[in-house]
């Protein structure tokens, strides 16, 4: 968080670590895989190299259950490499958005032009029941941070990008879209929190995802967001919200949801 380093140098120094570790000079699709998206790591193909993210600078053992914490080398059918993310940093971990978004950064040095961004979140639309994905349509950012330092103006018009919606939507379609609202966390949000996010346009309330795709659109890539709704937010929901009933939701949905992304992914 020196801010005499700088964040693209320690991305390109994992990047040439995960290369000399995995035996893969480029990856071409990046995955992180939120609460309940785990499992498509099995499915998606072969994983011929997987390290624990704490061996690779800028990252650390993941501070959530249900993160697997560790960086994987993924053989896919068409022949592509992918890298998938299993250790996310939060923003509400505190331990600034350059560790937020360094994964990122780091897939974008590892050479990856596609960027899939998955997490569990709270539905604000009471037709979606716990398990459903959602495609993420757009974001609301309300950290009031950005991964961006200077003066560094970028364009986040069609951020998720449409023709990857589209394709998603030709293997399912039936899924739903939604704006995801990033509030810092890790408390949920008030009721009259959810409120001021239905009013100004979100659909999904979560803690991670936006920022990340800020970093993503800044090195050129293009983003598949998808969320899995582990629950209705606090409001909506006629019952308290718990962590574990979060993970729950986000195990039982996991197969499907999974297996949902792994056909999306071999259609990239
Ligand atoms: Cl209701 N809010 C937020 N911010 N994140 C969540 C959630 C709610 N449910 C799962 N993750």
């Amino acid at each position: 968080d020196d801010p005499a380093t700088d964040p693209f140098a320690v991305a390109a120094t994992a990047a040439a670590e995960i290369a000399l570790k995995t035996g893969v000079e480029k990856h071409d699709i990046a995955l992180t895989l939120g609460s309940g998206w785990g499992k498509a790591a099995d499915l998606i193909g072969e994983t011929t190299a997987t390290i624990p993210a704490e061996e690779i600078t800028g990252f650390s053992k993941p501070a959530l259950v249900g993160h697997s914490g560790t960086l994987r080398s993924i053989l896919l059918p068409s022949g592509k490499r992918a890298l998938v993310i299993g250790a996310r940093t939060h923003y509400y971990e505190n331990h600034g958005v350059r560790r937020v978004v360094h994964s990122v950064r780091t897939a974008a040095a590892a050479g990856a032009t596609t960027m899939i961004l998955t997490n569990g979140a709270g539905g604000i639309r009471e037709t979606w029941t716990p398990g459903t994905p959602v495609l993420i349509s757009d974001h609301i950012n309300l950290t009031a941070d950005s991964p961006l330092e200077g003066a560094t103006f970028v364009d986040l018009t069609d951020l998720y990008s449409k023709r990857l919606r589209d394709l998603a939507r030709q293997i399912e379609p039936t899924l739903d879209e939604g704006v995801y609202t990033q509030f810092r966390g890790p408390h949920y949000e008030t009721p009259a929190e959810v409120q001021m996010a239905k009013a100004i346009g979100g659909h999904i309330v979560g803690m991670s995802t936006a920022l990340e795709a800020i970093a993503a659109r800044q090195a050129g890539m293009e983003i598949l967001g998808m969320s899995l709704i582990t629950n209705l937010a606090a409001g909506i929901s006629p019952t308290p919200l718990s962590h574990a009933e979060v993970i729950e939701a986000g195990a039982d949905a996991e197969p499907v949801i999974s297996a949902l992304l792994a056909r999306i992914v071999a259609a990239l």
